[in-house]
């Protein structure tokens, strides 16, 4: 295909929502990508006054029903490209269907949907059509996730022997529900979240920055899941004690009662060589400890090898990521754009007949959304048993 900027629809996104904005902030990062069209309300009417009112000029449309349908008449260098899926987790799978089905790729929002076997047929159907399915795990795009990841698989700091993923948030610490507060309303409902609350909403955050950066699997959980917040149908506190597939011990743990956190995403990784920590809150560095050793502090775009500790040649990609000097801070929206970047290269490659990776290695792929499903529908199980040892299902 010719480069013109990569055309991106947008399912969901009108009137208050949250998750849309730094992601339509991240499509435009590079000026390949482009938000052109949108169904942003389920309302078909406030649909279009919402994209009416978009801060630039894009395509309104119905319904994501319309607006995949409208795609098959377009001009070639009018057609999605991606669609980007940031509606609660029960809209994820329908969309996405629709979209693969029509031949348009896929980047969807996390969880990826609300059961397994809703996830089995998404995976399925990506790879029965070879279409690029991008799930956003935002913190996998910090440049220091990609680091931490790099460190670890290559063995610096020795066999995984234990791993402390956490992601504490204080927000829904009272019935906050009961305010009418959007983003609140339908975490809490089970038909519209799924499952689990606070675990299916930032546990699997929790879960894949443990996967990502080690490359191990959750093989078994011990699940404790609690309600804090009285006539709440879902967790809003989640400590799960996982078996990992190294044969390492791990903690993955989420609460959303804790007040005072904010989006306290963190990950402690203890191998038989040393000691990784890293927090998204502060993403631009992350602290090794050695036995015996001051902590080394590495800083995003000040790391150099040879330092007796990473070795003198470090892989080239990693430190080819596009960055901005050292202590201009990347965040939030960095991370984002990195996701958008890596899923953009896939979506070249496929339209150009090529073979693309979407593998896992640069931003989740929807076989680490199943598995972050995987993992949310055994621990309710395990919950229900009193926090019985329960096996993960194998990968599809
Ligand atoms: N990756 C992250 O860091 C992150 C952060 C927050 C939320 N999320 C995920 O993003 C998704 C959205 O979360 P949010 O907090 O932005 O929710 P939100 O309630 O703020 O926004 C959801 C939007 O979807 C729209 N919508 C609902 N049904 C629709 C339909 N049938 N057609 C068109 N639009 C429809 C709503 O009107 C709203 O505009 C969730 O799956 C959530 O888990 C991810």
């Amino acid at each position: 295909m010719s480069n013109r900027p990569l055309n991106v629809g947008l399912v969901g996104g009108g009137k208050g929502a949250f998750i849309v904005h730094p992601h339509q902030k991240a499509i435009h990062f590079d000026g390949t990508r482009r938000v052109v069209a949108g169904a942003l309300f389920p309302d078909p009417k406030i649909a279009l006054e919402e994209a009416a009112n978009w801060p630039y000029p894009i395509k309104g449309y119905v319904s994501y029903d319309e607006m995949i349908a409208a795609n098959q008449t377009l001009p070639a260098d009018q057609k999605l490209d991606y669609i980007l899926i940031v509606t609660p987790n029960f809209v994820h799978f329908d969309p996405a269907m629709k979209a693969m089905k029509a031949g348009i790729a896929v980047f969807c929002e996390k969880p990826l949907c609300l059961n397994l076997t809703e996830a089995s047929e998404l995976v399925k159907t990506a790879r029965a059509l070879n279409v690029p399915f991008g799930v956003a795990h935002t913190y996998l795009g910090h440049w220091t996730s990609r680091f931490a990841r790099y460190i670890v698989q290559s063995g610096l700091l020795g066999d995984v022997r234990w791993v402390d993923s956490y992601y504490l948030q204080g927000w829904l610490a009272t019935k906050l529900e009961a305010t009418g507060q959007q983003q609140a309303s339908w975490r809490v409902d089970p038909k519209r979240a799924g499952g689990s609350g606070c675990g299916g909403d930032i546990g699997t955050h929790a879960l894949m920055q443990l996967r990502y950066v080690t490359g191990l699997d959750v093989t078994q959980v011990s699940a404790q899941m609690e309600t804090f917040v009285e006539g709440r149908a879902l967790d809003d506190h989640f400590t799960i004690y996982c078996q990992l597939s190294n044969g390492g011990k791990a903690l993955v743990r989420a609460s959303q009662i804790c007040i005072g956190s904010k989006n306290d995403l963190g990950l402690v990784v203890a191998g038989s060589k040393g000691t990784l920590h890293w927090r998204q809150e502060e993403p631009e560095s992350l602290t090794i400890n050695l036995p015996n050793q001051p902590d080394r502090v590495y800083w995003r775009g000040a790391v150099t090898g040879g330092d007796g500790f990473l070795p003198q040649d470090l892989p080239a990609d990693l430190m080819a990521e596009p960055t901005i000097p050292a202590g201009h801070p990347e965040a939030f929206h960095d991370a984002f754009a990195r996701l958008h970047r890596c899923f953009e290269a896939d979506v070249r490659k496929w339209k150009a007949g090529e073979k693309f990776a979407c593998d896992g290695s640069k931003y989740a792929n929807v076989e680490d959304g199943w598995t972050g499903i995987a993992f949310i529908e055994t621990c309710v199980e395990s919950n229900k048993h009193s926090g019985a040892w329960i096996a993960l299902p194998q990968t599809i």
